[in-house]
C-alpha cells in the first residue's frame, strides 16, 4: 500500500496482494482451523512467537484472509493493526476484559448500543468493575466524574440511538492527562467520516455487522490501534476464542472494497431525509449530526467529514404513531441493525435498547416516541415516497 493514497484507492487497495502461492487476484478464504508446519522445529518457535506466521485459526494472527481485513481497516482507520470478532460485542468484550482489572473505573458515554449498556452495567460490574454512564457531549460532566482509578474513556459518537455526538479530540486530551485509554466506538461514523485514531484515542472498535460489511450478511467486529495495544489483547483473544470466521473477514474485505461509494451515498440521502423529516408537519423532532438543529452539529462538523447514515425523530402522537408509521411502510424494512443498503426503521426503547432500564433511557434522551432509521442507498426520493405514504396513514 503506497502512503499517501486516497481514502477511496485505500478502501479497494489496502491490506491486499496477490496470492503469494498461485497469484489469485482477490484474496482467498483461507477456510481452515489449523496449519501445517514444516517440521517440530517451525511449530515450536511459531508458538513460542519467534516465527511469524500462522498455526491456528482461533490464535492470533488467525488466517492470511483475516490479516489482509485487518489490515485494510488499519490502514483506513490510520492504525498499526486490529484484531478481528465475531461480533461487535465480541470486540468490545476483548477490549475490557484486556484492559479493566477488579477496582478499575470504566467511564462510558450514557447512549450506548443496548448490548455495551448490558456488558459495562451488568457483567463487568459482576467483577468488581466500576462503571460510570455520563453525559460525555459535556465536557465538565465527563471531568467532574473521572476518578482516581478511571482506566478507559469508552465513546460511541454519533451515539445509537440519539445520534449525541461528543469532542473526541478534547476527551483525549482529558484520558491522556489521567492515563487512561480512550476507546471510541466508530460504528456510526465509520472511518470514511471520522478517524477518532487520529484524535487521540487508543483504540477504535467497530460492529462490523453494520456499514463495515454493509450488506446485512454477516455478524462482525474488529479493533484496531497502536501494535502495543492490539498484542496486548492477544491473551484474551486466544483464550476466549471469539475470532471472526474466515468466510466473515473475506465478506468484510469485499464489503470495505465499496465503504466510500456506500457512505457517501448513505450520508446524502440521509440529509435529504433529515430535511424531509424536519419539514413535515407531523414529525416533533429530528437528530441528525448533519442538520444545524442537532445540538453538537459544530463538534460534528469539527471532526467528521460526513455525517453518515443514521436519523433518531419523534412523530408527533408520540410511541403509537411511531408504530403506526414502522407498520405502514412498504420500501423501509421493519428490522433492527443498520448500515445495510438497503434502509432500515426500528423502535429503540422496545427493541434494540429494550435492556436498558426505562429511568437510563429516559434521562439520556432514549424517549418511548424515538424512531430510528438506517437509511439506505437506494434512491432518496423512493425513501422519502415510503415515508410520506406511511405519515400520511398517522
Ligand atoms: C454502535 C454499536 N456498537 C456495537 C454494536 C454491537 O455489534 P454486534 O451486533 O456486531 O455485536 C452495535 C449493534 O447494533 C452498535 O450499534
Amino acid at each position: 500500500m503506497k502512503k499517501g493514497q486516497k481514502f477511496g484507492t485505500q478502501c479497494v487497495h489496502a491490506g491486499e496482494v496477490p496470492d503469494p502461492s498461485h497469484g489469485a487476484h482477490t484474496t482467498p478464504i483461507y477456510q481452515t482451523s489449523t496449519f501445517v508446519f514444516e517440521n517440530a522445529e517451525q511449530g515450536a518457535l511459531r508458538f513460542a512467537g519467534k516465527e511469524k506466521g500462522y498455526t491456528y485459526t482461533r490464535l492470533m494472527p488467525n488466517t492470511p484472509t483475516h490479516t489482509a481485513f485487518v489490515e485494510k481497516i488499519a490502514a483506513l482507520e490510520g492504525g498499526e493493526t486490529g484484531q478481528t470478532f465475531s461480533s461487535g460485542m465480541a470486540a468490545i468484550t476483548a477490549v475490557a476484559l484486556s484492559y479493566l482489572q477488579q477496582g478499575d473505573h470504566l467511564l462510558s458515554t450514557d447512549v450506548v448500543y443496548g448490548g455495551t449498556y448490558e456488558l459495562f452495567s451488568s457483567i463487568l460490574t459482576k467483577f468488581g468493575i466500576h462503571v460510570s454512564f455520563v453525559d460525555t457531549s459535556n465536557l465538565e460532566t465527563v471531568k467532574k466524574n473521572i476518578q482516581r482509578n478511571t482506566r478507559i474513556i469508552f465513546l460511541e459518537t454519533p451515539a445509537n440511538p440519539t445520534m449525541m455526538v461528543c469532542d473526541i479530540d478534547e476527551i483525549g486530551a482529558i484520558a491522556r492527562d489521567i492515563g487512561a485509554l480512550l476507546v471510541v466506538d466508530n460504528t456510526f461514523a465509520t472511518p470514511c467520516f471520522q478517524r477518532p485514531l487520529t484524535l487521540g484515542a487508543d483504540a477504535v472498535v467497530h460492529s462490523c455487522t453494520k456499514y463495515i460489511g454493509g450488506h446485512a450478511d454477516l455478524i462482525g467486529g474488529i479493533v484496531v490501534g497502536k501494535k502495543e495495544f492490539i498484542n496486548g489483547m492477544a491473551s484474551v483473544v486466544n483464550s476466549t476464542g471469539g475470532t471472526m470466521g474466515p468466510h466473515e473477514a473475506w465478506l468484510c474485505i469485499r464489503g470495505v472494497k465499496t465503504l466510500h461509494i456506500r457512505m457517501e451515498k448513505h450520508s446524502s440521502n440521509a440529509m435529504n431525509v433529515a430535511e424531509f423529516l424536519e419539514a413535515h408537519p407531523k414529525i416533533e423532532w429530528v437528530r441528525y449530526p448533519g442538520l444545524p438543529s442537532h445540538p453538537q452539529h459544530e463538534i460534528a462538523k469539527k471532526q467528521m467529514s460526513g455525517f453518515g447514515g443514521m436519523i433518531s425523530f419523534g412523530i408527533k402522537g408520540g410511541t403509537e404513531a411511531g408504530r403506526k408509521l414502522m407498520n405502514s411502510v412498504e420500501l423501509c424494512s421493519l428490522a433492527v441493525s443498520l448500515g445495510a443498503v438497503d434502509t432500515l426503521i426500528e423502535h429503540p426503547a422496545s427493541m434494540t435498547h429494550l435492556n436498558v432500564p426505562v429511568e437510563v433511557r429516559r434521562k439520556a434522551g432514549i424517549t418511548d416516541d424515538l424512531v430510528r432509521i438506517s437509511v439506505g442507498i437506494e434512491e432518496f426520493e423512493d425513501i422519502i415516497a415510503d415515508l410520506d405514504q406511511a405519515l400520511m396513514k398517522i
